[in-house]
């Protein structure tokens, strides 16, 4: 009789038990999907509609992201006082996304983010011309890259955090690229503060991918103060030199001494304007870090004093683009009055070497049928007092 008892007992402990976890799956799920809005954004000159989702977490920080070139319209961080502000540079009108968006304002790069000179490469013995928007290179995958392109976006359903899943097929000759690619990527906004991106891709035809995320960032809340006041480091001890084009040279030059060398803190404008060839070449900062070490680890750190906030980013690829935003050239008005004038924002784009299918001796882009892309990058947001 007793041994019956327990049993019934712990028969009714494991049915209370997984009720309340059934439960609680379910509350979190319900949470994260009331904790991803869809809102109308803006008409294109098509007539397409362009949604807008706002994804928030359980701190108030907020990410908006629009189905039209996967772009991130806004970024929420607190500062040292808690207050959440926009740090990601944006334009104010729908249309100028819709129209050319000619800084890549917080758009998905590809399919091969950065310079690839003379707009060709070849691939298993085949030449391929790809599309010449930057001077005599292709930039960005070429003037319909994917931050042109119109991309389906799901909220996910059973994520821990708020997650969207952006999906998005580049036909094969799509801008002159060989092969039909598949492309995901996951945009999550964890409640540690952090932006995820996950990029995947597969393709059916061998063909090169190097996929970014084009945000820039000031994080002092203002986006009509320059960024030379933002403290930068960057886990690298060598830089690839360009030529004029902003082609790398093939050169892998130590950083030590040189204006470019961020492996200990310092303000992006401090030797900014120094007399060196390779910032003149730049008009800035506009190069390529050989990131230390390889797999998912911190790369580079952002600091502004004012406000207190931090950015740290963590990726698996083998470099970073650090931009100063040396093409800014005062044309669109900010999010938060005046004009995006030169150097009011700045970028760090993850990813492989620029114009690697040309240069053997840089880690491969070269993606084949049967082989999965896959790419992480973290933008986390802290605050220093
Ligand atoms: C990248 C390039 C820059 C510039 C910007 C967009 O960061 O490296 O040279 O083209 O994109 O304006």
């Amino acid at each position: 009789m007793k041994i019956i008892n327990y049993n019934l007992i712990i028969i009714a402990l494991l049915f209370v038990v997984g009720c309340s976890k059934k439960e609680n799956n379910n509350q979190s799920q319900k949470e994260n999907m009331e904790n991803i809005q869809v809102s109308d954004y803006g008409v294109t000159a098509k007539d397409d509609s362009i949604k807008k989702y706002t994804l928030t977490n359980k701190n108030g920080m907020k990410l908006e992201v629009i189905n039209f070139g996967g772009i991130i319209t806004s970024l929420t961080a607190p500062d040292k006082n808690g207050k959440y502000e926009d740090v990601v540079l944006g334009f104010t009108k729908p249309e100028d996304y819709f129209n050319g968006n000619p800084y890549y304002f917080g758009a998905l790069i590809g399919r091969y983010g950065n310079r690839i000179a003379n707009a060709k490469f070849a691939l298993e013995g085949k030449t391929y011309n790809i599309d010449k928007n930057d001077g005599p290179n292709s930039l960005h995958g070429g003037k319909e890259g994917f931050h042109t392109k119109f991309w389906n976006i799901e909220p996910v359903k059973d994520a821990k955090f708020p997650t969207l899943k952006l999906t998005y097929t580049s036909a094969d000759g799509e801008e002159g690229y060989p092969g039909k690619l598949s492309v995901t990527v996951l945009y999550t906004l964890t409640d540690d503060n952090a932006l995820e991106i996950s990029y995947e891709a597969t393709t059916d035809k061998a063909t090169v991918v190097n996929l970014t995320q084009h945000s820039y960032f000031n994080l002092s809340g203002n986006f009509a103060k320059t960024i030379t006041d933002h403290e930068l480091q960057i886990n690298a001890d060598k830089f690839l030199p360009v030529n004029e084009t902003l082609i790398p040279t093939g050169e892998q030059k130590a950083v030590k001494g040189s204006p470019f060398d961020f492996t200990v803190s310092k303000p992006i404008g401090k030797d900014i304007n120094s007399d060196d060839d390779q910032l003149k070449k730049g008009k800035g900062y506009d190069h390529n870090w050989i990131l230390n070490g390889s797999g998912m680890r911190n790369i580079a750190k952002v600091y502004h004093p004012q406000s207190g906030r931090v950015m740290e980013v963590l990726t698996d690829e083998p470099g970073v683009q650090f931009y100063s935003g040396n093409f800014l050239d005062g044309k669109f008005d900010t999010k938060t009055g005046g004009k995006n004038e030169f150097r009011t924002g700045f970028c760090l784009e993850t990813q492989h070497f620029p114009d690697s299918p040309n240069q053997p001796s840089f880690p491969s882009t070269e993606l084949k049928p049967g082989q999965k892309y896959q790419a992480k990058t973290i933008y986390k947001f802290s605050v220093k007092k």
